[in-house]
Parts: C-alpha cells; sequence; structure tokens
C-alpha cells in the first residue's frame, strides 16, 4: 500500500468517525431535549385538582393513554374480555368481564363460606375499578368497610379532607367508615394526583399503606427510618406507585386499618408466618370449620423474586413503556397487558422477534398453568377429606391433631391462593411460583398423613 492510498484511506476514516459522534451527539441531544418535553401550561393544577380530565388539558397525550385503560383485549390467559351485561338499577354496567367461578368452579369449593364464593371476576383496566368495586356481588354478601377505597379510587383529596390536611390521619378515619356510607365522597378512579406531584409532575407515593409497609421491608434490609417519596430512586418509583395497590393486604382490628403484612419479608412464606403468629383469619371455611385466609393480588411480592426485578427492571417498563407521538416520547399511560404490546413493551431490551417473545412468555404460562392445577386438584381432595371432621367443635372437644390438619388447609390454601391470585401467570417469577405450589402440595400431603390416622381413630373406636 502506498503513502497517498493510506493518507486517503485514514481521512476517509476519520471523516466517518466524526460523522458518526455527530450523529451520536445529535441523537443524544435530541433525547436530552426530550426528556425535557416543554408542556404548555393551558390551566393551573393545584394539590386539590382531581379531575384527570383537568390535568388532561395540560397534558392531552398522557391524558388520551390514560382514558384507554377502557379497552378491553384478551391475551391466553390475561388481558380481559366485554361480555355484555343488560343494565338493571342495582347495577348498570353495560358490559363486565368474565366470571372466573364459571370457569374453574374449584375457586367456589376453596372460598366457600366467603364472598368470594359469590362473585369473582376477571380483572381489568383502570378505568373501571371504582364501578367494578361498587358493583361485586360482594358487595351484598359483607358489609365491606371504606378500607376497600384505598386502591380502587383517587382518594388523596379525601384523605386531605377527613385529616385536615393530614393523610395519615384522613386514611385512618376513612378505613373505619362503612363503604356505603364514604363511596358517594370519591368520584374517579385511580387520577394523575395519586401518582404524581402537580407542581413538578414527580412521582410520589399517596398511600400510606404501602408507605409504613416498604418502611418495614428497608427496615430488614438494615435502612432506618425509611421515607419512600425522599429515599426512593427514580427506577424504584416506578414500581412503587405499582405496589400500592397491586400487594397482598388485610385490614386489621376493628380499626379495619388497611395493612401490609411485610413484617418478616416480601416471599408468600414469610406473609404467612406473619399470619401464624398474629392468629388472623379471614372467614371459617364453609365445610371443613378451618380458620382460612384469603391471599389477593401479590403481583409486587411476586415480581420483586424474580430475574426482571434482579436485573433493574419496573413495573412501568413493561406495563407503561415509552410511545413515540411524533418527536415526543412520553410514557404511555394506558396500563395493561404488555403481551398485547409487546414491542414497544419487550423489544426496547430484547433484540428478538415478537412472536419468539411471545412464545417464551406462554412457554412459560402454559408450564405454570399445569403446575397450578395439580396444586389445585391436591387441595381440592384435602378439603374433601376433611368434611368428615366439620362437625367437631375444639372448643368444645380439644382435639390436637385435627387442629394441626385444620391449620395445614389454612397454610396449603394460603400458598395456593398466593399463586393463584398473582395475575402474571406465572410470568413475573416462574421459579418462585413454582416453589410456592410445591410448599402447598407439600403442606397437603403431611396433612392428608394426620387424616389418615384421625379415620384411624374414628375406626377404632367404632
Ligand atoms: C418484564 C416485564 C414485566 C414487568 C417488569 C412487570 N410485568 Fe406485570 N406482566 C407481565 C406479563 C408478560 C404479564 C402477563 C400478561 C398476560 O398474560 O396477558 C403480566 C401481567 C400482569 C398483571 C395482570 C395483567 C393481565 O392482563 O391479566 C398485572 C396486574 C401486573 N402484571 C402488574 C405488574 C406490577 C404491579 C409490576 C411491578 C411490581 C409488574 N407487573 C412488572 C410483564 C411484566
Ligand atoms: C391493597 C389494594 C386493594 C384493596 C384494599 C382492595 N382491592 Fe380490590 N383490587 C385490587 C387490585 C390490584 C385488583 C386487580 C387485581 C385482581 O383482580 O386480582 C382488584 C380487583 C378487584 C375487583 C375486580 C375483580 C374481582 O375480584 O371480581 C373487585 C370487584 C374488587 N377488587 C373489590 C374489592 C373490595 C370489595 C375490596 C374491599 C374488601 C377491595 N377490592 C379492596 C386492589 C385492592
Ligand atoms: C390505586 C390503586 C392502583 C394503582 C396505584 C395501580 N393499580 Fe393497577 N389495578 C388496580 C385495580 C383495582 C385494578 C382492577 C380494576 C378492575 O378490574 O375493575 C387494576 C388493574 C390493573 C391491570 C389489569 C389491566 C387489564 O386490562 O386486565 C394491570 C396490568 C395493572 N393494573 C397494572 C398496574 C401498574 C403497572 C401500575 C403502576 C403504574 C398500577 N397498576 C397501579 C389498582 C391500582
Ligand atoms: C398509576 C400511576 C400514574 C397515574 C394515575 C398517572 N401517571 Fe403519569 N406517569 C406515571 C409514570 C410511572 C410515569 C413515568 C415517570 C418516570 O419515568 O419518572 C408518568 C409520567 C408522566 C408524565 C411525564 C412525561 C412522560 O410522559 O413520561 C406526565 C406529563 C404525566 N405522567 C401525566 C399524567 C396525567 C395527565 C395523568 C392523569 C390523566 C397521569 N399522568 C396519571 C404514572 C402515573
Ligand atoms: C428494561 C429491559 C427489559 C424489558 C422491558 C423486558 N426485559 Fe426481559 N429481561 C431483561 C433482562 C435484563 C433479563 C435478564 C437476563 C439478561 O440479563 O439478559 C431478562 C430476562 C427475560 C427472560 C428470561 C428470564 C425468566 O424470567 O425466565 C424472559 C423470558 C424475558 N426476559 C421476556 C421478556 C418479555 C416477554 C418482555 C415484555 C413483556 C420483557 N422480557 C421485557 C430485560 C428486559
Amino acid at each position: 500500500m502506498n503513502k497517498t492510498k493510506l493518507m486517503i484511506l485514514v481521512s476517509v476514516g476519520s471523516a466517518v468517525v466524526t460523522v458518526l459522534i455527530t450523529a451520536l451527539l445529535v441523537n443524544i441531544f435530541e433525547r436530552k431535549s426530550e426528556e425535557r418535553t416543554p408542556f404548555y401550561r393551558v390551566v393551573e393544577i393545584t394539590d386539590e385538582t382531581d379531575d384527570p380530565a383537568v390535568w388532561g388539558k395540560n397534558f392531552p397525550h398522557q391524558y388520551d393513554s390514560y382514558l384507554r385503560t377502557a379497552d378491553m383485549r384478551r391475551t391466553k390467559y390475561g388481558g380481559s374480555e366485554a361480555f355484555p351485561h343488560v343494565p338493571t338499577d342495582k347495577d348498570p354496567r353495560t358490559h363486565v368481564s368474565v366470571q372466573k367461578l364459571d370457569e374453574d368452579p374449584r375457586l367456589r369449593t376453596m372460598w366457600d363460606g366467603y364472598a368470594f364464593s359469590k362473585d369473582f371476576r376477571e380483572e381489568r383496566g383502570h378505568a373501571y375499578m371504582l364501578v367494578d368495586q361498587i358493583f361485586t356481588l360482594r358487595q351484598e354478601a359483607a358489609q365491606q368497610p371504606g378500607a376497600c377505597l384505598n386502591c380502587h379510587a383517587s382518594t388523596y383529596n379525601l384523605y386531605k379532607k377527613l385529616g385536615d390536611g393530614d393523610i395519615v390521619k384522613g386514611f385512618n378515619e376513612m378505613n373505619k367508615i362503612p363503604y356505603k356510607d364514604i363511596v358517594h365522597s370519591v368520584s374517579h378512579p385511580v387520577s394523575c394526583i395519586d401518582c404524581h406531584d402537580p407542581s413538578t409532575m414527580a412521582l410520589r407515593v399517596t398511600r400510606p399503606a404501602f408507605m409504613e409497609g416498604i418502611k418495614l421491608v428497608k427496615a430488614k434490609q438494615g435502612i432506618k427510618e425509611y421515607d419512600v417519596n425522599t429515599m426512593a430512586s427514580r427506577q424504584e418509583m416506578r414500581s412503587f406507585v405499582c405496589g400500592q395497590c397491586h400487594v397482598e393486604y388485610y385490614f386489621k382490628g376493628p380499626e379495619k386499618r388497611l395493612t401490609y403484612p411485610w413484617d418478616k419479608g416480601l416471599k408468600a412464606d414469610e406473609i404467612l408466618a406473619v399470619y401464624r403468629e398474629n392468629g388472623h383469619k379471614d372467614w371459617v371455611h364453609a365445610q371443613t370449620g378451618a380458620e382460612v385466609l384469603k391471599a389477593q393480588h401479590p403481583e409486587f411480592e411476586m415480581f420483586n423474586q424474580g430475574t426482571h426485578a434482579r436485573a433493574g427492571v419496573a413495573c412501568v417498563d413493561c406495563h407503561m413503556p415509552y410511545q413515540r407521538i411524533g418527536a415526543m416520547k412520553i410514557t404511555d399511560h394506558q396500563v395493561q397487558s404488555p403481551l398485547l404490546n409487546i414491542n414497544k413493551a419487550c423489544q426496547t431490551c430484547h433484540n428478538v422477534p415478537e412472536a419468539e417473545l411471545m412464545g417464551r412468555a406462554q412457554t412459560i404460562q402454559d408450564r405454570h398453568i399445569q403446575l397450578r392445577d395439580l396444586a389445585f386438584d391436591a387441595l381440592i381432595d384435602y378439603i374433601n377429606d376433611l368434611k368428615e371432621f366439620k362437625e367437631i367443635d375444639l372448643v368444645k372437644t380439644p382435639h390436637e391433631k385435627l387442629r394441626a390438619a385444620r391449620s395445614l388447609q389454612r397454610e396449603a390454601q394460603f400458598l395456593f391462593d398466593f399463586v393463584e391470585a398473582e395475575n402474571s401467570s406465572g410470568f413475573h417469577a416462574p421459579q418462585e411460583s413454582a416453589r410456592v405450589l410445591a410448599l402447598s402440595i407439600e403442606k397437603v400431603r403431611e396433612g392428608q398423613k394426620i387424616v389418615a390416622e384421625l379415620r384411624a381413630e374414628k375406626t377404632a373406636k367404632k
């Protein structure tokens, strides 16, 4: 190679590099300015504005996508499907989602004696959270407390009103008021004000139950006096805003205080250990007399045990991914199943074709459902085993073996229900879900050994 040729090559080479660097800088600059996308304050929004339509005047794109949480589309195991409902005076809804109790009648057996055995539908978009809570038949089956509202409405202003500006005080008040007496004080499903500070638009946590719960979790990690709104990282907040509602909970004491049982950690067995210590029960099982528990939607807890959480991915990365609108990059406020939106929800991180990503997710879910069905059959068998001892009252006639057998139903059932109530069908943490189902099956196995002994005792007596 002669000198001139080399010179030409070098200068062409450096020109290419310069062009590349310039392109990169332009790109970075564009992204930076997008991050600071200016917005025009058409209207004044204060810390009292809870109507999302008013916020929507300043942020029309976010508002448009927020309204689309009313869309209903099914995936193999998730999403939701609209079934027509003839409106009545009692229940004016024109469509509802599928009745899960009909899809899988084993649920009725598991929850026999509890309001959940009367009505339990597939969950759907945020737009429906308030109406679905008002019109569920569970409202008729039992007197519900105001505490239910914490996760089904825009409650930030109501807390402030009831607590004279102090949201924790207002929260304490709201919990104990009967649902029917307080529901008229709210008017929107979760709204902008529940997730955003109106002056900066920064994310914020507004639910006292989560503030207290996450404080316990952080204390266990050695972080003292954790204050979520000043100490959480931005990426953490992108999961914490969801963890305010998508969690296991119970109502503590006669004040019906909404509580997240995270004293010992976020895993199913750690939560069960809390209930073992405090003796909390949700109801007495109608077929067996066991004092049992109902687990509810622990997406936050379960997700935290999975690979994605470990890798620092947040709920919002998949459920509210960035979306391009012209030159702007905004957060898609149509919170939905990511499997309806694989391109934006997954392919930003996984350089894999859409069909392949769908295949991977569904393989995890198919295997999960198979294991879930096996564990469910085992639990139902065990409930059937315990029926013949139902009439024995342990207060009048103490019987240690029967007490242990009923307690194993309580534990097996809670562990199973924890996985069942988690709405990702195994996706959020496949191996953890499998581990918890195996623990449930183990409790049934232990219980069935005791039942064999109880039956032997019975025949010996005859
Ligand atoms: C890596 C992506 C990813 C992350 C991060 C993630 N999820 Fe999911 N989530 C999914 C997938 C996939 C499904 C299954 C959807 C389906 O079956 O249609 C799902 C399902 C759900 C569902 C049920 C939705 C439905 O349509 O049935 C809820 C609720 C949910 N996730 C909440 C959360 C919460 C809360 C967090 C954070 C604590 C979170 N997810 C984090 C991917 C993710
Ligand atoms: C800690 C937050 C929280 C509290 C408190 C809460 N919910 Fe929910 N609720 C949710 C979440 C999250 C979903 C969606 C996930 C699911 O359905 O599993 C949901 C779904 C529902 C649904 C729709 C699906 C179904 O079960 O038919 C109804 C109805 C409902 N809740 C009623 C109630 C009632 C009644 C109370 C009070 C006893 C209550 N909720 C308290 C968070 C909560
Ligand atoms: C104020 C409580 C609350 C907060 C905060 C909340 N959710 Fe929900 N979410 C609910 C309730 C309640 C439902 C069920 C509504 C129904 O079935 O009527 C639900 C439903 C969902 C669904 C099911 C949608 C479908 O089409 O099936 C997904 C997915 C979901 N939420 C994810 C999230 C994510 C991600 C976040 C955080 C960005 C979040 N939620 C924040 C209460 C909440
Ligand atoms: C369930 C919680 C939640 C609700 C309700 C909510 N947002 Fe957001 N919003 C988010 C999250 C999460 C982000 C991403 C923030 C981040 O990455 O720091 C966001 C980002 C934004 C941003 C910043 C720009 C962008 O798009 O990323 C604006 C503006 C915004 N939201 C407006 C609204 C408006 C208007 C409403 C009501 C119509 C609303 N939000 C309701 C959670 C919520
Ligand atoms: C913000 C980035 C990000 C997003 C968004 C994301 N992933 Fe991942 N995913 C990861 C990382 C990181 C890992 C861990 C493995 C690794 O380091 O490559 C992972 C692992 C996985 C795994 C194997 C782990 C397991 O749990 O079995 C599957 C399957 C997967 N992702 C599917 C999906 C699907 C489907 C979506 C969309 C719903 C998605 N991912 C969205 C970053 C992401």
